[in-house]
């Protein structure tokens, strides 16, 4: 993969309407809803970074048609519940844990054998977490030894319904038992500790299935057909959230971004923020399908640091990055627990927004569970974001209160879930450069 790294001056601002690029989670959904459906399904505002484009190549690799109508439109053709083809070989999922997790369930149903197989980072995380509810249901999965990919999938002959007690909130370990659900015998149910992102269940009902659904819990009976729904795909408030924290952090700036997913399993980084003193404002409010939407206008001040509440973690699992950022830029102290997921995402990311915020001239402390970060000033230097995203994005936002440049290495990943990053926040005043090779 060619080196990309970001150079970014200290200062900028940033102002205007912005609109950034679609959910992850619901464009993943979408390509495979729509595979899954009876008839055809049309999909506008699409992801088109690398994650989701693994999942529409999967999908394709068993044989449904899926036309790229435009770089953010899709036409899914769907095959049914039971119309997926063996695929040619090992199905690539990249660097998605989304794709990874949802497909080991419903791959776990299929009458051929499949192989789930990723990149460096994803070949690292944890699988267990739906491997073991997946053979509680009979699937035949192999992972690697320490419970990682590849995933070797066999045919099991038939699923049956769980009720699965989660140990972890996760929609990717909920969705992925789901999805096994629709095939099994009986009934599938799955809760969690807190309550984690539902779009699987309000998407599947939009294409017609019965869920039984209330925060911390989700169920449906096996069997129930998909019929084909067309989806408008929310911006993604992930992304969304380094342009929340930049403007939050500038006091004096002032910022729109439009049509951006508010479900409220996703709206944890707005409170946080709110908590922490910003002004952010929930304009326009209406509907996507069965996602709610908003345009969220931001003002920048003085934010103060703040103990974050347990329960607002998995509303903002994604987010903390940027939230680290917003802390490092606050007066007084952050302290971040109840988050040792962050430790399992694409890297683990306590350490490395550790590590970059202290090689920046921050105090933080990383804990197991999050960490105690000292807001003040942030200097310039030279951070490594790992090959994550979240973390690449985090740092060139961190710019705009920087005292010197600071210099972003291994960002090219940052296009699994935000093509165009660098262009629209220079356009909107961040003086971010790309070296490339
Ligand atoms: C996702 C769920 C979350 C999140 C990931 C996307 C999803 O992971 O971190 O970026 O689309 O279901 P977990 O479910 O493992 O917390």
């Amino acid at each position: 993969m060619t080196e990309v790294t970001y150079e970014v001056q200290p200062g900028g601002s940033l102002s205007g309407v912005l609109r950034v690029p679609g959910d992850k989670s619901i464009s993943h959904r979408a390509v495979m809803f729509g595979s899954l459906a009876e008839g055809t399904s049309e999909v506008r505002g699409f992801l088109s970074g690398e994650d989701c484009l693994c999942t529409m190549q999967a999908f394709r690799d068993m044989g449904v048609q899926i036309e790229r109508v435009s770089e953010t439109q899709l036409r899914v053709h769907g095959v049914g519940l039971h119309g997926l083809k063996p695929p040619p070989g090992p199905l690539d999922l990249g660097n998605s844990g989304t794709s990874m997790r949802l497909m080991a369930g419903l791959m776990s149903a299929q009458p051929f054998a499949t192989t789930l197989v990723g990149d460096a980072s994803l070949s690292k995380r944890p699988m267990r977490r739906i491997t073991e509810p997946l053979k509680s249901m009979g699937a035949r999965i192999e992972a690697a030894g320490n419970g990682t990919p590849p995933l070797r999938i066999s045919p099991c002959g038939g699923l049956r319904g769980i009720s699965y007690k989660s140990p972890v909130a996760s929609a990717q370990v909920k969705s992925g038992i789901l999805l096994a659900g629709l095939y099994a015998d009986g009934r599938t149910e799955v809760t969690e500790p807190e309550a984690s992102r539902d779009h699987t269940e309000r998407m599947l009902q939009a294409f017609g299935v019965t869920v039984e659904a209330v925060p911390g819990m989700a169920a449906l009976r096996g069997g129930q057909a998909l019929k084909a729904s067309d989806v408008e795909v929310p911006a993604d408030i992930s992304s969304a959230a380094f342009f929340l924290v930049g403007a939050s952090i500038l006091p004096g700036c002032e910022l729109t971004l439009t049509a951006v997913g508010v479900n409220p399993t996703r709206t944890g980084v707005i409170d946080v923020l709110r908590l922490m003193g910003a002004d952010i404002e929930l304009c326009n409010p209406r509907m996507f399908g069965g996602e709610p939407v908003a345009d969220l206008r931001v003002r920048g001040g003085q934010l103060r640091g703040i103990e974050i509440d347990h329960k607002l973690v998995a509303a903002a699992i994604d987010e903390f990055p940027a939230i680290f950022i917003a802390a490092a830029c606050a007066s007084g102290e952050t302290l971040v627990t109840g988050a040792e997921e962050l430790r399992v995402k694409e890297t683990d990311r306590i350490q490395a927004m550790s590590d970059g915020l202290n090689a920046l001239g921050v105090a933080v402390t990383p804990l197991p569970d999050g960490a105690r970060i000292v807001g003040g000033g942030i200097a310039g230097g030279t951070v490594d974001s790992r090959g994550d995203h979240r973390i690449a994005m985090s740092f060139a936002i961190a710019a705009l209160r920087a005292s010197a440049p600071i210099t972003v290495l291994d960002c090219a990943n940052v296009n699994t879930s935000f093509p165009g990053f660098a262009a629209l926040a220079k356009s909107a005043g961040l003086g971010i450069g790309v070296r490339t090779g």
